[in-house]
């Protein structure tokens, strides 16, 4: 019975630690999966590595159309400027060609700001170069 109730208060706090809805790289991972990888190697990945889009690995932090191994970036990133912070990648994913105009990236947007912030939470937890 005491190890019952043990077990079932362990439970109960380990399901606080971890409340539904959090934004976890975990999920994140699993949204990069489905909705950027056709087009970026996942952020672990060496960074030279390239699809049609360019490796976003040590992406937070960095500057707009800089990683030097992409060749094909757009004007339009080149010239957009910022620094990719959690912020302005929150921004860019919701509309990613309003944002950017003339962007090449073809993705409509992630709507959910959740779904934003798990992918951010996800490239930030593998920005070490
Ligand atoms: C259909 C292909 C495609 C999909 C899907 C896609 N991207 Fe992209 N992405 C690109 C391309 C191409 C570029 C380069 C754009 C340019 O130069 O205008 C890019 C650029 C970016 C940049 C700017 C990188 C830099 O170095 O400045 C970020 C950040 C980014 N993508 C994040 C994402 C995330 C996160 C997802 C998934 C939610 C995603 N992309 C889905 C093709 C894609």
């Amino acid at each position: 019975m005491k190890y019952a109730l043990a077990f079932a208060l362990l439970s109960f706090s380990l399901s606080l630690s971890t409340p539904v809805g959090a934004q976890t790289p975990a999920q994140g991972k699993a949204l990069f999966l489905m909705r950027c990888a056709s087009c970026h190697v996942p952020p672990d990945a060496p960074v030279q590595a390239t699809r049609v889009g360019p490796s976003l690995r040590g992406v937070v932090g960095r500057k707009s159309g800089t990683l030097a191994t992409f060749p094909r970036y757009t004007r339009a990133m080149k010239a957009y400027g910022q620094v990719w912070t959690p912020a302005a990648l929150d921004r860019y994913l919701n509309a990613p060609q309003q944002v950017v105009k003339g962007t090449a990236m073809s993705f409509p947007g992630l709507k959910k700001p959740q779904e934003r912030a798990s992918v951010i939470a996800y490239l930030k937890a593998n920005s070490t170069r």
